[in-house]
Order: C-alpha cells, then sequence, then structure tokens
C-alpha cells in the first residue's frame, strides 16, 4: 500500500485503504456499498437475511418466520430445514468446484495432502455411516479430541451429517478438562487419535483420553486415528480404529434435512465462575453467519487459497477453518503444527509453498513473530498475499503496523476482527476494501450487527468514553443457549441490561468515526495468547491441591501473551513456601485444565486483600502483580497491611 492511499492522520493513527486493484476486484468494494446494505440490513433484517439466506445456502424445505425472537431466545428461519454437510459439500458436487482443494493439509513433520471437494465428500460420507453403525442418532453428542487434520474437519462435518452435535476439546487440554465436559454433554462416543505432532514431540491424545475415560460412563465408544504410530491402549469392545472402520464403511450417504434450529455443536468456554459454559451454536443460522462473514469479510473468491491458523478446538477453527470457508467452495489450508518447527520461519514457507492469498492469525502469535525477527519472513517470496486478518485479543498499533509491512508487503489490507465463541461470526471487523482501516481497531459493525457502548445504567456512552460493549438486536449466528443451563444463559449474558440485551463482557470505546476500539474482558476473564481462561476455573484448581488454603488469580500486562496469568496463593498451616512448590502448583494446574493456564508466576501471601464481606480485591492484587503501586480506593479494605506486605515480596 502506498502513501497515496492513507487518508488521513487521526489521532489514533493513521488510516488505511486498500488499493484500487483491491478494490475494483472486492466483493464489496466501496463504503457507499457496505454503507446501503448495512441500511437495509438493520432497517429491514428480516428482508435482509431472508434474502442471503436464499442465496448463500441450500435449503430442502423454505423457513415460515425467520426470526422469532422471544428474548434471550431466538429461533432463526424457523420451519427451514437443511444438512450442514450438504451445504458445505454436496452442492458443490457437479460443479467446478468439484475437482478444486477442499482441504490442504500439511502436518508438522512435512506430510502433506490435498483433498478434492469430491474427495472430502466420499470421506465424510464413509465417516457418517461409521458413526451410524456405531448407533449414534441426531442429537446424540460426540467429543472430537484431535490434532489438526483433514479427519477433525472430517468428523465435525460427519456429525453434522447425521445431526449428531460434536463437542471438540483443544488437543491442549488435560483429561481432566475432558471428562467434565464429555460429563457436561454427556457424549457417547470419543473421535481423538494417538498423538499430534507439536514441536517435534507427540502430543498423547489417547492416553489423555484414556484417563479421562475413568469417570466417564455415558461414553460407549471411542475412534481413535493413527497419526503418530505412538504405542497405546486399544479397550476391547470400546476402542476402534479409524482405519479399521473406515475400510469397510460406504461412501454412499443420503444427508437427511435437519430443522434449521437442530443443534449443530457445544464449544466449552471459560466464563466468569468456575464451570465453563458448553456453548450451544444451531445451524441453519449459524451457517449463514459464518458463511456471509467469509465471503465478504475475507472476501473469498474462487482462486483464493485461505489459511487460519486456529485450530478446530477453537471457535475460529470452527467457523473459519471449516464451516464458512467450506460453505463458500473455498480452499481452507490446515497445518497440524507450531510456528517455529522445525525454525521460526515454518508459517512463511508455508505461505510460500502453497501459495497462499488469505491468511488470518492471532495478535499474540504476531507479536512471537516480530520478536524471532524479520529475517524469517523476508527468506520466502509471499506475494502471494493480498489479505491479512487478525483475531482473538485486541491488536496493538505497533504489531498491526509491523503485519501490514512486513508480512503484507504493505500491499494487503488487514481485518481486525471482533467476535466471541457466543457469537458464532465475526461481528465487527472491516470489509477489507470498503471500510478504511486504523490499526487497533476493529472499525465498524458487520450487516445486521447492532452494537453499541453503555455505561452501567444502559445509556449509550459520549464519543471516546470507555464503557460495556452490549449487542441490542439478535443476528442468526448467536448461541441459543448454554447447554443445559437456560437459567446461567440468561444470567451471563442477558441480565446486565434489560430487554434483549446482549452483554459481551468487554469494554470498548467509540470513536469520532464510530469505529469501535475493543479494550479487553471486564469481567473476570482473561485473554491469555488469545484464549480465554476464567481466573475463577484457575483458583479452584489451585485450591484442589492440598497445600493450598486460598487462592486468586489475575492478569498481568505481557508483551507476548497480551495477558499473563499470576497466582497470590496463600497455603495451609505449616505448609512451607519453597520454589518447588511454585513449580508443582504450576504444574498441577496444567494437570487440571491444560498447559495453556499454566501461571506465569506464582506469589506466596500471608493473607489476600480482602473487603470487609470478604471479597478478595483482584483490583487491587492486579495493580501488585503489574509491579506498580496501589492506587485507587482502598477504603473498602479490610486490613490494608496485608497489601502493604504483598508489595515488599518480589
Ligand atoms: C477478545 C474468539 C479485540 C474479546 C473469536 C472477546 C478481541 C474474546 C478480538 C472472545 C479483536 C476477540 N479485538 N478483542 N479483534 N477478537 N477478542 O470466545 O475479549 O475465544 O470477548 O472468541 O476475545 O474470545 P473467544
Amino acid at each position: 500500500m502506498s502513501s497515496e492511499n492513507i487518508t488521513s492522520v487521526a489521532r489514533e493513527g493513521r488510516k488505511f485503504n486498500a488499493s484500487r486493484d483491491f478494490q475494483a476486484q472486492a466483493n464489496i468494494g466501496s463504503i457507499g456499498a457496505y454503507r446501503r446494505l448495512y441500511s437495509e440490513s438493520v432497517n429491514n433484517p428480516e428482508k435482509f437475511w431472508a434474502k442471503q439466506a436464499a442465496e448463500l445456502l441450500l435449503w430442502r424445505k423454505k423457513w415460515r418466520k425467520v426470526l422469532q425472537w422471544k428474548a434471550p431466545f431466538a429461533k432463526w428461519f424457523v420451519g427451514g430445514r437443511l444438512n450442514v454437510a450438504e451445504n458445505c459439500l454436496d452442492r458443490h458436487l457437479g460443479t467446478a468446484r468439484e475437482n478444486k482443494a477442499a482441504i490442504i493439509f500439511e502436518g508438522e513433520p512435512g506430510d502433506q495432502r490435498t483433498l478434492t471437494y469430491k474427495q472430502l465428500h466420499h470421506e465424510v460420507c464413509k465417516f457418517a455411516n461409521v458413526l451410524e453403525s456405531l448407533g449414534l442418532k441426531q442429537g446424540d453428542r460426540v467429543a472430537i479430541y484431535m490434532p489438526m487434520t483433514p479427519e477433525a474437519a472430517i468428523a465435525m462435518l460427519a456429525c453434522a451429517r447425521i445431526g449428531a452435535i460434536h463437542t471438540v476439546i483443544f488437543g491442549g487440554f488435560s483429561s481432566e478438562a475432558i471428562k467434565d465436559r464429555v460429563n457436561d454433554c454427556q457424549a457417547s462416543l470419543v473421535i481423538t487419535a494417538d498423538g499430534g505432532w507439536r514441536r517435534g514431540k507427540v502430543v498423547d491424545l489417547k492416553a489423555n483420553v484414556d484417563r479421562a475415560l475413568d469417570g466417564t460412563p455415558s461414553v460407549k465408544h471411542v475412534v481413535v486415528l493413527q497419526r503418530t504410530n505412538t504405542h497405546v491402549t486399544m479397550k476391547e469392545g470400546r476402542d476402534h480404529w479409524w482405519h479399521d472402520v473406515m475400510a469397510t464403511a460406504s461412501h454412499r450417504h443420503e444427508a437427511k434435512a435437519f430443522d434449521s434450529e437442530t443443534p449443530l455443536f457445544i464449544l466449552y468456554t471459560s466464563g466468569s465462575t468456575g464451570k465453563p459454559k458448553g456453548v450451544l451454536h444451531t445451524s441453519g443460522g449459524y451457517l449463514l453467519g459464518t458463511t456471509i462473514t467469509s465471503k465478504y469479510v475475507f472476501d473469498l473468491k474462487e482462486s483464493d487459497t485461505y489459511w487460519c491458523t486456529a485450530d478446530v478446538g477453537w471457535i475460529t477453527g470452527h467457523s473459519y477453518v471449516v464451516y464458512g470457508i467450506l460453505a463458500n467452495g473455498a480452499t481452507t489450508l490446515m497445518y497440524e503444527g507450531a510456528p517455529n518447527h522445525p525454525e521460526p520461519d515454518r508459517f512463511w514457507s508455508i505461505i510460500d509453498r502453497h501459495k497462499v492469498t488469505i491468511f488470518y492469525t492471532a495478535p499474540t502469535a504476531i507479536r512471537a513473530f516480530m520478536r524471532w525477527g524479520d529475517h524469517y519472513p523476508a527468506k520466502h517470496d509471499m506475494s502471494s498475499l493480498r489479505l491479512l486478518g487478525s483475531v482473538g485479543e485486541p491488536i496493538n498499533p505497533e504489531a498491526w503496523k509491523w503485519y501490514h509491512k512486513v508480512i503484507g508487503g504493505g500491499r494487503c489490507p488487514i481485518v481486525d476482527t471482533w467476535w466471541q465463541t457466543e457469537t458464532g461470526a465475526i461481528m465487527i471487523s472491516p470489509l477489507p476494501a470498503a471500510i478504511p482501516q486504523k490499526p487497533g481497531s476493529a472499525t465498524l459493525p458487520f450487516f445486521g450487527v447492532v452494537p453499541k457502548v453503555f455505561d452501567d445504567q444502559g445509556r449509550e456512552v459520549p464519543k471516546n468514553s470507555g464503557g460495556k460493549l452490549v449487542i441490542t438486536r439478535p443476528w442468526p449466528s448467536m448461541l441459543r443457549t448454554l447447554w443445559g443451563d437456560d437459567e446461567r444463559f440468561k444470567r451471563q449474558y442477558w441480565s446486565e441490561y434489560e430487554g434483549g440485551i446482549y452483554f459481551t463482557g468487554d469494554g470498548c470505546r467509540r470513536d469520532e468515526d464510530g469505529y469501535f476500539w475493543i479494550v479487553g474482558r471486564i469481567d473476570d476473564v482473561l485473554n491469555v495468547s488469545g484464549h480465554r481462561i476464567g481466573t475463577a476455573e484457575v483458583e479452584s484448581a489451585l485450591v484442589s491441591h492440598p497445600t493450598v488454603a486460598e487462592a486468586a488469580a489475575v492478569g498481568r500486562p505481557d508483551e507476548l501473551k497480551g495477558q499473563a496469568l499470576v497466582v497470590f496463593v496463600t497455603l495451609k498451616n505449616g505448609v512451607s513456601a519453597t520454589d518447588e512448590l511454585k513449580e508443582a502448583l504450576r504444574a498441577h494446574v496444567a494437570k487440571e485444565i491444560g498447559s495453556l493456564a499454566r501461571p506465569d508466576n506464582v506469589r506466596f501471601a500471608a493473607a489476600l486483600p480482602k473487603t470487609r464481606s470478604g471479597k478478595i480485591m483482584r483490583r487491587l492484587l492486579k495493580e501488585i502483580a503489574a509491579g506498580g503501586a496501589v492506587k485507587g480506593d482502598t477504603t473498602t479494605l479490610e486490613d490494608f497491611s496485608v497489601v502493604a506486605s504483598l508489595q515488599k515480596e518480589e
């Protein structure tokens, strides 16, 4: 992008416009076109969504009513019937897409595979037959704990095809976390692999599953993909090798049409209380939301090779590795392993070798790349790239500019996409050719999305003041409830304000152009390396250790991870505070939740700062963790000497 495209110098810094060439080829090429469609989408939402649903998806039966909204419960495309897998696969067969790559896969050891739409369809049909032969029916729950291989996508799509509900569990989670999730949704089948590759080592997925399944009576069968050829124990009658069951399965499978509101998946995510929340997404609305955003935010074209680096264990992997991308008939690249294996240039080498055109990753990764040095990207030809994306946390303007210049060659627009597991699809983001980008801002809302920034009383705050980000209208890909817990669903998202206002949990401000600047979580959820971690989950893991009396987890700003996890621990009487114990506690949290939640710093405290009513004052702990002085109001503090002694330590 040349300097002629920089349109203004605002207080927040420069504005970046897409080049004329990019604009000329874009699906939505001007701010005028965006504004026109946006107005339509909010002035007459049902008409807008009906038109998009008819255009972008294949329905077996048309809906009677676009939206039924009994806040906070929504039904979209009421009475409509479709099959999500058919939308992602079958409808591309018999067209020019059928022999096009659906998935390009690269394993960490360097193995490569391409599955065309026809081949992927074939595999998904076979696996759908396998699922049915194992007794799976519509509505049954299936846990998927797999490496980033095509089989993970095949498993998801096969579930969708038969109307079973998948819950993908990120491969970095521990056996305890698997057990909790499987028990919460009562999964009857687990799909896993012997192992997966990560930084040259095998992650023992099957062994983790085995440990979890000691306490999960609902599980009847386990299907195991052979990936790493590591030794695993197979339990007779329960465990089946993927290749064995697939060997005899037919590749003919008729896709039944399901009601638009048929549950598609449950995805567990951290909340501000201990137990992870099972976010439930359904079929028609979710698929429409992910399909339309893929098309317009990523400006998808037939000729693109699109790569999103997220694992399928996260919502980004669901919406923008699998469903939204395949529904558009595009080519999605999956990479199994770490960005720095065998060298820190692995991503750039993949972009170069596969001629990736669209690249979507997280700010925490971008900051790591910056630190590793410009000479790694410089080794590769990345001129195939035409668009970049960012997701998971606010991207700091420095990282944005580096990404733009060093990875995008100054030529690629950047879509900074704000959304959540709960929203299912991108909510606030530039459309790359239409909305000028300001580094650090997710810019403007997508079609049909009406976000506002509220104060505590539910009034919109003035321009450039901070407040709470809310969404004031239902949208097709919204979560429908929390699995088995409507009350928690209401309390968590709809009780902050009255009248069907969705509370995101994020703090935000809007600038004079109406641009949204997300400042991060305001509840007790941390964003560590783009992963949501509930402080309560970490605390309950800590107090489950026999030496711990009380614990508080807080975030500290971290250059690389966004936030680092600091825990304050008071020990039981008579336990001595040693460095070994610190290590043991870090390992304990990793075992209970997964290594992504391993505390960066453990600090022992004689006591934790509390209010007179006994609530831990996390605000003070945050200030202490950040190494600063304790500012702000301490009048509710029960005993100031606690703070003084905490500051003295370390
Ligand atoms: C944060 C990930 C700023 C935010 C898709 C949100 C972001 C949480 C952005 C959801 C962004 C995500 N700018 N913050 N572009 N994208 N977030 O459920 O705090 O894993 O609430 O979904 O990540 O995380 P989740």
